[in-house]
């Protein structure tokens, strides 16, 4: 079905009155940039990976090796991505928008490089390394003695992804920005995203408990409309673009 027979009259109604418009986003984003998911059955990493062995500290610490090239893998794949029109559209939501805070759980930087500005990254961002031990950000680091992980230039610690790994701590300033959004927005999306991950996943059953409408937009719900949760089964790529249609096709911006 097309994604604009979709888009309940009510949530295009929420959209175009909301002052404050909070949005979390997921893998499911960046899926349609080629970017595997974590929990689609067949196409997921956690179908082929181990999350315990790859995206934890003691995975690293049993082998930091084999985590600092996946790792590497993963940032060759989102350097050959692009932002698809889902990324785009969010961009583009903040000029109709009076308030946008866009959240993402991704680590791809994608909504970045779509346009959007002043994103909450909860989990990190692959782009960037630390220092394992100092936390510090490494911008350049020396791999032609065949080590891996590189060494820290200031310490000599092992290097790490800036990513947030099971069992550690989500930034503080993030998660505060996050909540603090959840609970004063009129409007919440949560797009692609499995909602199995905490915190992330209370927020939008912060933003409902505070008053907000909610829509969810993802592959694996029944499309619905029960004011004020909304529930859309569509592509992100093709769902955003048709709801910023729905809203602002004869007022541009
Ligand atoms: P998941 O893989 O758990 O969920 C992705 C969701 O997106 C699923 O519900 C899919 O049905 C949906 N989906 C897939 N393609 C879509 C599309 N084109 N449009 C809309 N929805 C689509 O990924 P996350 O929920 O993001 O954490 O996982 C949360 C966290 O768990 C990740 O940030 C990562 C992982 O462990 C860390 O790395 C710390």
């Amino acid at each position: 079905m097309s994604a604009d027979l979709l888009i309940d009259p009510g949530l295009v109604a929420a959209l175009r009155r909301a002052r404050h418009v909070a949005v979390l986003t997921g893998a499911g984003v960046s899926a349609e940039s080629g970017i595997p998911t974590f929990r689609d059955a067949q196409t997921g990493l956690w179908a082929s990976f181990s999350p315990e062995d790859l995206a934890s500290p003691a995975g690293f610490r049993r082998n930091p090796r084999r985590v600092w090239e996946w790792y590497a893998w993963r940032r060759e794949l989102v350097a050959q991505a692009a932002p698809n029109p889902g990324h785009l559209a969010l961009a583009e939501l903040a000029r109709y928008v009076p308030q946008l805070t866009l959240i993402t759980q991704n680590v791809d930087g994608l909504h970045q490089r779509a346009g959007s500005e002043a994103v909450i990254e909860l989990h990190g961002n692959i782009g960037r390394v630390v220092c394992a031990e100092e936390g510090g950000v490494v911008e350049q680091w020396d791999e032609s003695g065949g080590e891996l992980p590189p060494r820290c230039p200031r310490c000599g610690a092992h290097l790490r992804p800036d990513v947030v790994w099971f069992g550690e701590l989500l930034p503080e300033a993030a998660m505060a920005a996050a909540w603090a959004a959840a609970r004063s927005c009129d409007l919440f999306l949560s797009i692609g995203t499995s909602g199995l991950v905490e915190p992330a996943a209370s927020l939008p059953r912060a933003a409902m408990q505070a008053g907000a409408t909610v829509a969810v937009i993802n592959l694996d719900v029944t499309t619905a409309a029960r004011p004020p949760l909304y529930t859309l089964n569509a592509r992100s790529g093709e769902l955003l673009p048709a709801l910023l249609r729905a809203a602002w096709d004869d007022t541009p911006p």
